[in-house]
């Protein structure tokens, strides 16, 4: 059974029923002749945009010249006023100074740090679905909860019960009801004299949220200087220098990013749990053989035997092709470019989309299907190296990409090894870009104990 798929917009629409479209969801506002082309071109009176779907054309952009293609501003626009000059918003020496200084909390052997307070987190999810379990449960939050309460762990050790992160998931939550990652704005470019405003909502919930994570790291800093600092990824980042010029971040800059981490780290990884467990429920066949794989799996894992865990992993990598949290990304132009035979004038958008390029059907076997086994196969392996970036690709990878590459397996192995998902008859869930690639209406599936 081929997984839910948004409708594409029949055949040619005036620009105003576009932008629309637009409005209600991206996903569906797209033709579907963007699943075939290498390239298209959304010419109007007032903006040009690329999308670039050939893999080498990504390459160009986002691994061979990517300081040539910076974040367009407008796509933190809306997100300002909460992250600040968070690292994902930066660009030029700024950001490859913040890089330097956040990378290595994240580098591959330092993960392992990081590793135990993930398995504390997905055993607290367990124990959560526990109370549940024996009827329909809604999958998404329960998702969202457990990977709020993993970022909260590994960056300052505490729980999602604890006062500070709860108040903080809480608010965030209501932060994104006003203001989603994906705004318009983003792909609509507005003439740059035009003043923007912050809605007085979003800007105070924004400084509601600030204070609450300045509380934690100046608390944090406390600790740093009376020598009783918890080893996690706060600490690692707060205490590294930039080898290049020997400075710290600074309290102000250290909250940008920690907003960024919370932001960036929980709601994608939610939404990759919710269509992993999906998957697996619309594919019981598939979820018997995770359950097989799991069968020696030690209650209390270690991060080899997770990453032993290969049909655990390639379920969640399809969750990633199939549904990729983040389905598009925005660059500018800075000179004048010339792609595929086009002239692009300096200043255009290209967007990048990873949801186009991991269902393009000129590159992926069964591009819609949900298969697992194809990374074992020639095409699969390939597409892997060519056509598959929900982490993006580059310098400007996503920081958490190794982070969440251990944190999905584990918890979807923790999960399916207590639990049996399956969907509810007509109750299926439909993609939609809010802020991640989430169900219009959520994803409930009903859930029971495996012993
Ligand atoms: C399944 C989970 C995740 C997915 C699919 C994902 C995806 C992405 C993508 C596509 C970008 C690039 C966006 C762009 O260039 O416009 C990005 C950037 C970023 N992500 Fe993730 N992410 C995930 C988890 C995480 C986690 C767990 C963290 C941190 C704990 C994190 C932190 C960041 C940061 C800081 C950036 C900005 C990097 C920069 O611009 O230099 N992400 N992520």
């Amino acid at each position: 059974m081929i997984p839910p798929k948004p409708p594409s917009r029949p055949g040619r629409v005036s620009l105003w029923r576009y932008l629309r479209l637009f409005r209600q969801d991206i996903l569906s506002a797209q033709p579907a002749r963007l699943y075939r082309a290498w390239m298209a071109e959304f010419r109007t009176p007032f903006f040009r945009s690329y999308l670039v779907n050939q893999p080498e054309l990504v390459r160009e952009v986002l691994n061979e010249r990517p300081m040539d293609f910076p974040k367009s501003d407008r796509v933190g626009e809306g997100l300002r006023p909460l992250l600040g000059q968070s690292v994902f918003l930066t660009n030029g020496e700024t950001w490859l100074r913040q890089r330097r200084i956040i990378d290595p909390a994240f580098e591959g052997g330092r993960l392992r740090d990081t590793f135990p307070a993930m398995l504390d987190a997905g055993r607290a999810a367990v124990a959560r679905l526990d109370a549940r379990a024996g009827g329909p449960v809604e999958i998404e939050e329960e998702m969202s909860h457990a990977a709020a309460d993993v970022i909260f762990r590994t960056l300052f050790s505490i729980p999602i019960e604890h006062e500070l992160a709860s108040e903080v998931f809480r608010r965030f939550r209501d932060y994104q009801r006003t203001q989603p990652i994906l705004n318009l704005a983003a792909f609509v470019p507005l003439p740059r004299r035009l003043p923007r405003f912050h809605r007085r909502r979003t800007v105070r919930a924004a400084g509601a949220i600030r204070a609450l994570i300045t509380r934690l790291t100046d608390d944090r800093m406390c600790e740093i200087k009376g020598g009783t600092a918890p080893d996690d990824l706060a600490t690692k980042i707060m205490t590294t220098a930039d080898p290049q010029t020997g400075e710290r971040f600074s309290s102000a800059e250290m909250v940008d990013q920690v907003a960024i981490f919370f932001l960036a780290g929980h709601e994608t990884s939610a939404s990759a749990l919710g269509w992993a467990l999906y998957l697996l429920a619309l594919h019981p066949e598939v979820q018997d053989r995770v359950a097989a794989e799991l069968a020696e799996l030690p209650p209390a894992p270690s991060f080899s035997d997770i990453a032993q865990l290969r049909l655990t992993r390639d379920v969640f990598r399809e969750a990633l092709r199939l549904y990729p949290p983040v389905p598009m990304m925005v660059r500018e132009t800075t000179c004048p470019e010339h792609f595929r035979d086009r002239d692009i004038p300096q200043g255009s958008q290209i967007v990048l989309s990873p949801w186009h390029l991991h269902r393009h059907e000129r590159l992926w076997d069964n591009p819609d299907g949900f298969d697992p086994d194809r990374y074992g196969t020639e095409n699969g392996r390939q597409c892997l190296r060519d056509a598959f970036i929900p982490f993006s690709s580059g310098k400007r990878v996503c920081t958490g990409a190794g982070f969440a590459m251990a944190e999905g397996p584990l918890l979807l192995a923790l999960l399916v090894k207590a639990f049996r998902f399956e969907r509810i008859e007509g109750d299926d869930p439909m993609p939609v870009a809010f802020l991640t690639v989430r169900s219009r209406h959520g994803i409930r599936l009903n859930v029971s104990r495996r012993t």
